[in-house]
């Protein structure tokens, strides 16, 4: 079938809209803030990935409105302060994760209502999730408006830099890397669907090609 999600996000037979089911597994940026006046604030966000690499660039977007109206916090933070933290969720944050979207009055902290630990970073203000296996300290590039939604509603993106990386050292290997299946980072499917990344395998560039190698010098 072909749908217009212009016209339909939901045509038959779909009882409901198929669209985040089919960019899956999305990674889950659990993004602290914190406002001009000191109140930290956490909140996940599936709409979210790194976006380059050399710098280390982060994107997400905040959509709609805060429940008790105006802007979600996390975006009116960074709006204040131009700062925050991506925080990585393992499996077994998938509770207190989820604990921190929820209809959290402006002014009061979520950490404190999942009952996690914050952690000062070294560059920002804003604290980490102090047992996250790792948190990533950015500062903001650019806050982009996006195309608002059909009832109105607004959506932007928020562009960060990365400038500083907390990693557990319990999660990097003796070969120097990180070990995937100790995090066991949680993914975001659609519908109220998550997955957890506990299996991998590795596939080799094909010969020449890799991005990670410059490339070739032109003779003349
Ligand atoms: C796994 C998960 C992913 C989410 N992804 C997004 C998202 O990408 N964009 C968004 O606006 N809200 C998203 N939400 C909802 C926000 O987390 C929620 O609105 C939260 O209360 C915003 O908090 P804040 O006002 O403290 O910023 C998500 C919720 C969950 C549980």
């Amino acid at each position: 079938m072909y749908f217009d999600p212009a016209v339909s996000k939901k045509p038959a037979p779909f009882s409901f809209s198929p669209f985040k089911s089919m960019v899956v597994p999305r990674p889950i940026g659990w993004i602290s803030t914190i406002s001009e006046d000191g109140v930290p604030n956490l909140a996940p966000f599936s709409f979210f990935n790194a976006i380059a690499e050399d710098p280390p660039m982060l994107a997400f977007s905040p959509n709609g409105y805060h429940e008790e109206g105006g802007r979600k916090d996390t975006l009116q933070n960074i709006t204040e302060t131009k700062e925050f933290v991506y925080n990585l969720v393992g499996f077994d944050m998938a509770n207190q994760m989820n604990a921190t979207s929820g209809p959290v009055p402006h002014g009061e902290d979520e950490m404190v209502v999942a009952g996690l630990a914050a952690a000062p970073c070294e560059k920002v203000k804003p604290p980490r999730v102090r047992d996250a296996a790792a948190s990533f300290e950015c500062e903001l590039h650019q806050i982009i408006d996006l195309p608002a939604g059909s009832k109105g509603s607004p959506n932007s993106l928020v562009i960060g830099r990365v400038i500083g990386i907390h990693v557990r050292d319990d999660v990097i290997t003796e070969e120097g890397r990180i070990d995937i299946r100790k995090i066991r980072p949680l993914a975001r499917l659609g519908y109220m669907d998550y997955s957890v990344v506990d299996d991998f395998f590795t596939l080799d560039r094909p010969p020449g090609g890799g991005m990670e190698q410059p490339p070739p010098v032109k003779s003349s």
